[in-house]
């Protein structure tokens, strides 16, 4: 299905949160034994912990690197996916241990986007090179990774269907979102097709997260929206933001009621950037539920 930002306004407005010049923020996770917010900003090599019941937002990691997205282990600790392919364990006393050292398609680059699926696995995409493709990976819960799709533009937002059995990935340079068959059992992804294609000067498609009832939600980066559709991918409608790059977000809160949004841009704050560019917002959206997201389970041979 195509379609570009012309879609109905959603009444809600978004609250702004955090106020943070991120150059690119992203990554929104809820934590729910802690009640908080984790997210990052890659350029930054930052990551953060916004707590909702005191509104502060606390570094809790600073990395000489770029971060590209984060997980939550079903432990504690934390998996940083980072620059040039390199995968980092990071323990709750703030010390990091290698998982992976580096990939040869990702040096010179970094990851992006990465999402835990059900069984503790986690899919990892990355931007590409120069030139040539963007990958997608799967790293398994023994710590071996393996290469899924070699095909892709620049691998963004993923989004898993609460059947467990349908996988959705943003990739932002091909402005699609795509659709897969996913196997829980072995992890395996298959008969991929695009399910929405978004035709739009400059707003591409970034990160995303499917709720409770299976409708997926869509950061548009360059769009200042966040845009709704069904499972079919057919649109439904859109909230708007106050800055151009809304880039991801998912649901939080006791009831997962909430929507958590990153946003980037910080580091060009302007009038046409939207003044608050790279900070974290949050928005309630009507009748709408998320769903809790997965926890990694990547064994690590940290103490
Ligand atoms: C990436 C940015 C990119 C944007 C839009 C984000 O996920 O981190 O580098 O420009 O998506 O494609
Ligand atoms: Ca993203």
């Amino acid at each position: 299905m195509t379609t570009n930002l012309d879609l109905p306004r959603r009444s809600e407005r978004p609250q702004f949160l955090v106020d943070h010049p991120s150059g690119t923020g992203e990554g929104p996770l809820w934590d729910e034994r802690t009640g908080t917010v984790t997210w990052n900003d890659i350029p930054a090599g930052h990551l953060f912990r916004y707590d909702p019941a005191d509104g502060s937002n606390t570094l809790l990691y600073e990395h000489d690197a770029m971060i590209g997205g984060h997980t939550l282990q079903e432990d504690g600790s934390i998996i940083l996916f980072c620059s040039d392919g390199r995968i980092a364990h990071l323990d709750p006393k703030g010390e990091t241990s290698v998982i992976v050292e580096q990939i040869d398609a990702v040096n010179g680059s970094r990851f992006n986007d990465v999402i835990a699926d059900p069984a503790g696995r986690v899919l990892c995409g990355t931007m590409p090179l120069e030139h040539g493709p963007a990958h997608l990976y799967r790293l398994d819960t023994d710590g071996s990774l393996h290469l899924v799709w070699d095909d892709l533009g620049l691998s963004n937002g993923m989004g898993f269907g609460p059947d467990e059995k349908t996988f959705y990935l943003s990739d932002s340079d091909h402005g699609v979102i795509y659709r897969a068959d996913y196997d829980k059992t072995t992890g395996e992804l298959a008969n991929r097709e695009v399910l929405i294609r978004l035709e739009d000067d400059g707003a591409v498609p970034d990160g995303m997260t499917v709720d409770a009832h299976g409708d997926l939600w869509l950061a548009v980066w360059d769009g200042a929206c966040l845009l709704h559709f069904a499972a079919d991918g057919s649109p439904i409608d859109k909230v708007e933001f106050p800055v151009q790059k809304v880039s991801s977000l998912n649901f939080g809160g006791p009831d997962y009621d909430f929507a958590y949004v990153t946003t980037a841009g910080g580091n060009e704050r302007s009038e046409a950037e939207g003044v608050l560019a790279g900070s974290l917002f949050g928005i309630a959206l009507e009748n709408v539920t998320g769903k809790p997201d997965y926890h990694s389970r990547i064994e690590t041979t940290a103490p």
